[in-house]
């Protein structure tokens, strides 16, 4: 009897330790914060990104794998898949705001998800989890309907959309997927755009005949765009109250990106063609769409 009672006792002790380990393990898939809440930084580490080049390497060595947008759970799924299709092909699925030929995915690289190291690619991969935002431009906190229409208004040259739209609705939609995971308000390294440090003074000429060596080839050599690249300038590009007119966020991203599949860019030849780019005539933001 004593010996039974002990048995019984010990197995259900067992049970509950496998069950209760068992548990533990599938909720820390879904939240495992560490650095004690100050310091909290994306948990998925899948990879550790190998030293890089030094000079080109600055953040943290963590990525992070955000789901397929084909994951997404039925009830959301449509909204989803329309969120990548807009970011992916602009003019066809949102055609009556935008105002140029470009499509988001042109800067926000393979429709914003790309993640780890500087954010070459300008990705979306947290968005969902960091916004509302201050921004300097309002001197207040964003949401990210807002964020997004300064986009549409100065990046696509076109209108705002109606917050309660069928697109916008999708479009945030598919930010908060591709950002599931990762803890609201985490520091998100490979958010935001870093800009190139140097003391170097850009040379317009100089980055003019950097554009016809290394750019025109895709992007035409008026930048109009070619079959081969999207316009980098005129009446079809960004206008001039868009984030890549700058000539210091165009710096950085042709430093990390261009000629795209193999940049090559150093840093001063960067900040010439940018300051060149930046110059070139293209559609005036008259703040009021
Ligand atoms: C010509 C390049 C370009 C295009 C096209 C473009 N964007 Fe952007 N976008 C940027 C740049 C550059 C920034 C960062 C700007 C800054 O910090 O001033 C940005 C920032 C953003 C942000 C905020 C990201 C963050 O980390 O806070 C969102 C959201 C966004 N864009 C969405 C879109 C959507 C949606 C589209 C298409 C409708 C789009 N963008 C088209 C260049 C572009
Ligand atoms: C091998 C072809 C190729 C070359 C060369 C090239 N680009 Fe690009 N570039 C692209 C493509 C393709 C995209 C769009 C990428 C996408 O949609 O995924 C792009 C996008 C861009 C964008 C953002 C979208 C836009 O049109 O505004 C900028 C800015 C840019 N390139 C600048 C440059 C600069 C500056 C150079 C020269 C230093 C350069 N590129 C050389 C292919 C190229």
């Amino acid at each position: 009897m004593k010996n039974n009672k002990l048995a019984f006792v010990l197995v259900t002790a067992v049970a509950i330790a496998i069950v209760g380990a068992g548990l533990s393990l599938f909720f820390s898939r879904f939240i495992n914060l560490t650095g004690g809440g100050g310091d909290m930084m994306p948990m998925q580490q899948e990879t550790v990104l190998p030293p890089a080049d030094p000079q080109r390497e600055t953040t943290a060595a963590v990525t992070y794998s955000p789901p397929s947008p084909q994951d997404a759970p039925a009830a959301i799924r449509e909204a989803v898949l329309l969120g990548y299709n807009i970011l992916t092909e602009s003019g066809k699925y949102a055609s009556q705001y935008v105002g140029n030929k470009l499509s988001c995915t042109n800067c926000h690289f393979k429709a914003g998800i790309t993640e780890g190291g500087k954010n070459g690619g300008l990705s979306l991969v947290g968005v969902g989890a960091t916004y509302p935002q201050y921004r300097k431009r309002q001197d207040y906190a964003v949401d990210l309907v807002t964020r997004t229409n300064d986009c549409f208004k100065r990046s696509m040259n076109g209108r705002p959309l109606p917050e309660e739209s069928k697109e916008m609705t999708a479009i945030v939609t598919y930010y908060q997927w591709i950002s599931k995971g990762l803890p609201v308000y985490a520091e998100i390294p490979w958010l935001g755009t870093q800009h190139l440090q140097s003391g170097h003074a850009p040379d317009k000429t100089k980055g003019g005949q950097l554009f016809s060596a290394k750019c025109s080839v895709c992007h035409g050599k008026n930048g109009e765009g070619t079959s081969a690249a999207p316009p980098l300038w005129g009446d079809t590009s960004f206008n001039d109250g868009a984030g890549m007119h700058k000539p210091a966020n165009l710096a950085a991203f042709a430093h990390l990106n261009m000629p795209l599949g193999n940049p090559d860019l150093s840093v001063e030849d960067a900040l010439d063609v940018a300051e060149y780019v930046s110059a070139r005539p293209r559609p005036h933001f008259s703040g009021k769409q």
